[in-house]
């Protein structure tokens, strides 16, 4: 090892007491994602990919198929390749504790991205910095936008991401809170669709059965639910975003289209484009340069009001 990187490794494992020994050849990050199951997903995942091939990262890329199992697997995987740092988008909030202790005793960070988890220890010893969205105030915003554009609708049906997320539970919880404030709005039903379009569909056609012309408005936890329950709307005969006022999150670039065209009225974003953030922090983590341990995207209401000035440079 070179005196420069011999300082640099002292100075990591001052940050990390039990860091591996860094070797002179390019990184090596595993990267834990959840799934493919949105369009959001896949961009994440690319712009994952890509800043890592900018980089000369080498990138382990494990999809755990929406399976935690897998998840756990594939952080048990990178600890055994003894990999430089490990990024995990986790699928769910609890259980991570066996395996994070882990990647600590193996002296390997961990780096959490777009969701994050609940442990009884919340020392920055499980995982040393998080990089996402904040799901609890995505659902501020979206019920800010229901109280102030819903008129004399109140009774709405609920779409909710993958259970136990912190994705479905922020925005869960979020709505609830700031809704409830009014005393207007009642929830008839929610149901998990998995943040999948075939799930939006299918639970929405059965929502429309049950409830049929009661439903007023939709709220639903992401982009690809909502393309999937719009489809069951208009099967059902009914117009979506005038029949029912519809409330979405991710903007994907088809979803500020059909806010701009009136399909949805309401989409808040979720910015999946975490690729240079992540590898800025693995890398000052590996040279052991201070960070800040919570960063939060920046996310923007889109409706009727700005979503056709927005598409043309929609970057996802
Ligand atoms: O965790 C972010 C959520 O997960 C996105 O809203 C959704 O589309 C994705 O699958």
């Amino acid at each position: 090892m070179n005196t420069h990187r011999l300082i640099r490794h002292l100075l990591v494992c001052a940050a990390l007491p039990l860091c591996a020994l860094a070797a002179d050849k390019p990184l090596t990050v595993g990267f834990a994602q959840t799934g493919a199951e949105s369009g959001w997903r896949i961009a994440n995942s690319n712009s994952m990919k890509n800043e890592a091939q900018a980089r000369g990262v080498t990138l382990k890329f494990v999809d755990a198929e929406g399976q935690i199992k897998n998840q756990f697997a594939a952080v048990e995987g990178f600890i055994a390749d003894k990999v430089d740092a490990i990024v995990i988008a986790p699928l769910v909030e609890t259980g991570w504790e066996e395996v994070l202790g882990r990647a600590r005793t193996a002296g390997i960070p961990v780096i959490l991205t777009d969701r994050n988890i609940r442990t009884t220890d919340t020392s920055d010893a499980l995982w040393a910095a998080f990089i996402g969205s904040d799901f609890l105030a995505e659902g501020h915003k979206a019920a800010e936008w229901l109280v102030a554009n819903a008129g004399t609708r109140s009774k709405i049906v609920e779409l909710q991401g993958e259970a136990g997320s912190s994705a479905a539970q922020g925005r869960r919880r979020g709505f609830i809170e700031v809704a409830s404030k009014t005393g207007k709005f009642k929830v008839l039903e929610t149901v998990v669709a998995d943040f999948r379009r075939d799930k939006g569909k299918q639970k929405m056609a059965e929502l429309l059965k049950k409830h049929g012309r009661e439903i007023e408005v939709l709220y639903s936890h992401n982009d690809d639910m909502t393309f999937g329950a719009i489809e069951a709307i208009e099967e059902a005969g009914l117009v979506p975003g005038k029949d029912i006022l519809i409330v979405s999150f991710d903007a994907v670039k088809d979803a500020v289209k059909a806010v701009a065209d009136g399909k949805i009225n309401c989409t808040v974003e979720c910015n999946p484009l975490f690729g240079p953030p992540v590898f800025d922090v693995v890398q000052k983590i590996i040279s052991g340069q201070k960070i800040r341990r919570t960063t939060y995207n920046e996310d923007h209401v889109i409706d009727a009001s700005n979503a056709a000035a927005l598409l043309p440079t929609r970057k996802y």
